[in-house]
């Protein structure tokens, strides 16, 4: 889940490197360090405990000269986040330094035999012995700088994305990925390294994604006056490639706060119009001549496996209401750390849907490996384009809602659902299922939510004063029941992640199997309890809740009166279909979850422990 960005070329990169940082740090906030070739060529490394903003503190007043350069935002896996464990990591002699992200899991076996050829390490983390072992082959094997990476990774078991300095090749950093993402970027006489592809979008639009076991030599002319680079992208085996270069299309504009407080107000904020854009690329997904390799797809499954992490496998829920409700075809959901473990059953004509906002997810990643090699089909909803799991899938759906920064997912989620359902009403319509008549309205009422969605968000203040009882609670329960259990699942997860309040998802009639014993005034009861075919019964729940003197806030759909005569609070959504309404219900328990950690003054965009990207199992 770290951070990487590199920079080789002709301004200074410290600037580039922390900018890139900034951008990354979603990834993960441990601890920050850059690593810089100066005019003399000698390695100076900074880096600090905590924020890219210690690591800019720190990093004052020394020497920060240098065009060539890498540096590292850190989630961290082996070793505290201290500094001590502060990529970037230095080798014995301090020749080399690297930044990585990911796990090397025979780290121990080769940290061991490294020490016993007189290395001594200086940190708890695998990616010390990556760069201990490079400079040790470079010397013991008399092998170049590139060729000591390569037989070095060729040497590692896990994961990783590296970018390697050599101070006796200032003019070259070499770069490798293996199940982490890396890309290039090719400017006019410079070249980026980059996580992805935000750290270089402000200064060129050209990418390049390497592929797994992908090792890319960067390197410039060491005549100054030539300003020329070069790109040399070789597979671990020595093989060359010819590299790839896309254009991307990321407004720089979309990787700022714009105003707001925290990008996850953002994020909540402007889903009417992601949402559009959502619906738009729609259009010419599914409704397209392009459509057709996507509805094969469907139409060849007997069974659909959904599989996903976090926000993404609660859409993965909804998903399996609505493909079994609208297309009456058998879905399973599994979490992906689960699926890739516990030798699901797949057959051949099984079609696995992957969801994720990142595309990164390690999990999620393996678990559709996993069911490829075992003969299904891999059908991908993502938002980042050109990442990993849209790569190994074969065929994908972009959710087209612009970069996600705030760690809790919201508009990736309301988009993710809408693309499922989509899915759903298409599927059933041409499995005869769902009449023409009814996929023309549900779809229509599809294009309609944008506008709901912002009429909506005008009730800010009533989510407030909910917030405010939320905010005491050292507890809370969040249920719901059909399209609305995930919502509840998903409201919960929204609230312990950035307030970290323990709050619970529950199927509201589940409560009396175990959870309506917790029932007392300390502990909140937030209700999804908009009008469906269930409505009644979800009354009932409510009822039973409030003779155990439990305190109930509510979601519910315009001219309700049942349900707001018994809540303590509520927030009214406009009336949309049952299957519709998870797109809708989410919002205001984003906006709950928000305010509420607001209030506690916890940090609502960095929450503790957590990284947007979990490219670590
Ligand atoms: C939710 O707010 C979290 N950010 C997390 O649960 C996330 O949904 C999960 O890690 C999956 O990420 P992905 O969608 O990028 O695969």
């Amino acid at each position: 889940m770290c951070g990487i960005v590199g920079y080789i070329g002709k301004r200074q990169a410290y600037p580039v490197l922390v900018k890139g940082l900034h951008r990354l740090e979603y990834r993960g906030y441990d601890s920050a360090g850059v690593a810089l070739i100066n005019g003399e060529g000698q390695l100076n490394v900074y880096k600090s405990q905590g924020k890219v903003s210690d690591l800019e503190d720190t990093a004052q007043h020394q020497d920060l000269t240098g065009s060539v350069g890498i540096a590292h935002t850190r989630w961290a896996t082996h070793g505290e986040p201290n500094f001590r464990n502060a990529h970037p990591h230095l080798s014995q002699y301090g020749r080399l330094a690297i930044v990585h992200n990911g796990i090397i899991e025979n780290y121990a076996p080769l940290r061991e035999m490294l020490r016993q050829n007189g290395r001594t390490f200086k940190s708890d983390t695998d990616t010390e012995v990556v760069v201990q072992l490079i400079e040790y082959l470079q010397e013991k094997q008399q092998l170049s700088f590139p060729q000591s990476v390569r037989r070095t990774l060729q040497m590692l078991q896990g994961s990783y994305a590296i970018a390697v300095l050599d101070k006796n090749q200032p003019d070259t950093i070499v770069a490798a990925r293996k199940g982490s993402p890396l890309v290039v970027g090719v400017g006019d006489s410079e070249l980026f390294l980059g996580s992805d592809a935000s750290p270089i979008v402000e200064y060129t639009n050209r990418i390049i994604y390497l592929d797994d076991e992908d090792m890319v030599v960067l390197h410039r002319e060491s005549d100054s006056n030539a300003n020329e680079v070069g790109i040399d992208l070789m597979t671990l085996h020595g093989e060359h490639k010819q590299p790839r270069i896309e254009q991307v299309t990321l407004d720089v504009s979309q990787l700022e706060k714009g105003g707001y407080d925290h990008f996850m107000l953002k994020e909540i904020c402007e889903q009417p119009q992601s949402l559009r854009a959502c619906l738009l690329s729609l259009r010419q997904a599914l409704f397209g001549s392009d459509s057709e390799p996507i509805f094969s797809l469907l139409q060849s499954a007997n069974r659909v496996l959904i599989t996903a992490c976090g926000t993404s496998w609660h859409a993965g829920i909804v998903a399996k209401y609505a493909f079994e409700q609208m297309a009456r075809i058998p879905v399973d959901v599994d979490y992906a750390s689960e699926f890739r473990y516990r030798n699901p059953v797949i057959n051949e004509g099984d079609l696995v849907i992957a969801i994720s906002q990142s595309g990164e997810t390690a999990d999620t990643l393996a678990a559709i490996e996993m069911a490829k090699k075992q003969g299904a089909k891999v059908l991908s909803i993502c938002n980042v384009i050109g990442s990993s799991i849209p790569r190994a899938s074969d065929q994908t759906i972009y959710t087209m809602v612009g970069p996600e920064i705030g760690v809790a997912s919201t508009k990736a989620f309301t988009a993710q659902v809408t693309v499922l359902t989509t899915l759903a009403i298409l599927w059933g319509k041409r499995r005869g299922i769902v009449s023409e008549s009814e996929s023309a309205d549900l779809l229509k009422e599809l294009d309609s939510l944008p506008g709901q969605i912002a009429k909506m968000l005008t009730q800010k203040e009533a989510i407030r004063q909910m917030a405010q009882t939320l905010s005491f609670a050292p507890s809370c329960l969040y249920i719901g029941r059909g399209y609305n259990y995930p919502v509840a699942l998903e409201g919960a997860l929204k609230l312990k992640e950035i307030s970290y309040i323990h709050a619970e998802g529950y199927p509201a009639s589940e409560m009396k199997h175990g959870p309506i014993a917790l029932i007392s005034q300390e502990m909140p009861v937030v209700t999804i309890a908009t009008q469906s075919p269930i409505y009644d019964k979800l009354v009932s729940n409510i009822q039973e809740i409030r003779a155990r003197q439990g305190r109930v806030m509510a979601v519910v759909s315009e001219g309700d009166t049942e349900v707001v005569r018994m809540a303590d609070g509520y927030v009214v959504v406009p009336c949309v279909s049952d299957c519709l309404s998870p797109i809708l219900n989410i919002v205001p328990l984003q906006l709950l979850s928000y305010y509420v950690a607001c209030l506690k003054g916890c940090n609502v965009d960095q929450p503790r422990n957590l990284a947007k990207s979990v490219t670590v199992e």
